[in-house]
């Protein structure tokens, strides 16, 4: 009884998440170049755009996990195989995989908003707007925008120490299925709020403006066509159709030099010019109506568990980076302390690889926010993007911990 009622969960979950087919028995492989040449075909690899790279070359000595379907996977094996490359199964299928995941978010069948599991771009705002009107003292929400398919995109603004106050930007879910990203996000919102007492100084002394999923169209795809989608669902010229190009490639500022694809097939597409993409038009428009207000810059990815700060378009490193590198050890230590989980810290380019028109490079070059970080949240590729929910309350505990020495550094530095 209970295997026909979990089958039936099944049945029901693959109707209502409509898993791509090519993610049948997909696999991610995982690889560790040992030479530079091996590190040469990974990158060669990846401009061939066949496969998804769920994780990039980087450097030597650090795993490269590979998504291939299961038609691809004889090809992948070969190359690999030619250059010496040994592969690891890091996840057998992906496809069961996002299966069983929804089976189970279907049985918990939670609309309402919790962090036991992940939730769709609605039951996010609406929980966003029950919050506003239960503390109209703490938080404002304002409609900022709306995305390419027309969903509302809002800022939400926590604080009462009034406008004047130095700020933290926060935005999450730039990449639609880097799932841990929107509710690590929301969960800090939640701690904040729900615990305002306890955060009083805090909340006198700063102001957080909040976005947790800036690419709502792409989110919401998550949910009901494509696990796996990464970008924003905008219409190209591609003549194979193919949509969306990756928000975080898409900002003004050394725009497409490195790191990212023209072609618009590609996970990495910057987009057909600057700022096409209106989503990150929006978000652009708020970090500078906000203005010198905002000292820290903080976007949400995952996974790797990396504390980046720019820059992302060259190696070189910004003149006051030791000022950034500090705030981020400092912020990682208490990471750490809270359930023992390491993070890498360094400028992105020199940590993952070179990628230019991301949003913490414009934040700080053109935005003139001195401390930008991206932050890639768990984990290190047990389950990738597919990490359990199981896992969102951890990762948020830790993280929030991470925002609160941030938030006291500004409260400190910059509150008058
Ligand atoms: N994984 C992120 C991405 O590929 C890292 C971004 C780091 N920042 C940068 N400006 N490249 O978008
Ligand atoms: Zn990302």
């Amino acid at each position: 009884m209970k295997a026909l009622l979990v089958l039936a969960c099944v049945v029901l979950a693959a109707l209502a998440t409509p898993t791509k087919p090519s993610l049948r028995q997909a696999k991610v492989v995982r690889v560790v170049p040992q030479t530079l040449d091996q590190l040469h075909h990974l990158h060669q690899l990846l401009l061939q755009g066949r496969y998804d790279f769920w994780q990039e070359p980087r450097a030597l000595d650090t795993p490269v996990d590979i998504m291939t379907t299961i038609r691809d996977l004889p090809e992948l094996a070969s190359s690999l195989k030619s250059h010496g490359l040994k592969a690891t199964v890091m996840i057998q299928d992906v496809g069961r995989l996002i299966d069983q995941q929804a089976a189970e978010r279907l049985q918990r069948d939670s609309r309402a908003m919790d962090w036991t599991d992940y939730h769709d771009y609605d039951t996010i705002n609406a929980w966003m707007a029950q919050l506003a009107s239960d503390h109209p003292d703490l938080c404002t929400l304002e409609e900022v925008g709306k995305s390419y398919e027309g969903r509302a995109m809002k800022l939400l603004t926590l604080g009462k120490g009034g406008a004047d106050k130095p700020g933290i930007f926060i935005d999450g879910g730039i990449h639609a299925r880097e799932w841990i990203s929107p509710a690590t996000v929301t969960y800090m919102v939640n701690e904040l709020v729900t615990n305002s007492n306890t955060y009083d100084d805090l909340l006198s002394n700063v102001n957080f403006y909040v976005m947790p999923s800036i690419n709502p169209d792409g989110y919401s795809y998550t949910f009901t066509d494509d696990r796996m989608w990464r970008k924003t669902r905008s219409h190209t010229d591609s003549p194979f159709g193919c949509k969306g190009a990756d928000p975080n490639r898409n900002w003004d500022f050394h725009w497409n030099e490195i790191g990212a694809s023209s072609n618009p097939c590609s996970e990495t597409y910057a987009g057909s010019g600057p700022f096409s993409e209106v989503e990150m038009r929006v978000v652009r428009d708020e970090i500078i109506r906000l203005g010198s207000k905002i000292k820290v810059y903080l976007t949400f990815h995952s996974y790797s568990q990396l504390w980046m700060y720019p820059w992302g378009y060259t190696s070189a490193l910004p003149d006051d980076w030791k000022d950034l590198d500090n705030l981020a050890q400092d912020a990682v230590s208490a990471l750490t302390a809270v359930h023992g989980t390491q993070y890498e810290i360094g400028s992105s380019t020199n940590t993952i690889y070179a990628a230019a028109g991301g949003s913490d490079d414009w934040a700080k070059g053109v935005g003139g926010v001195k401390y930008a970080y991206t932050v890639e949240l768990r984990d290190q590729g047990y389950y990738g993007f597919l990490l359990p929910p199981s896992k969102i309350i951890p990762s948020g505990e830790e993280t929030f911990e991470a925002l609160k020495v941030v938030a006291n550094f500004v409260k400190n530095t910059y509150s008058k």
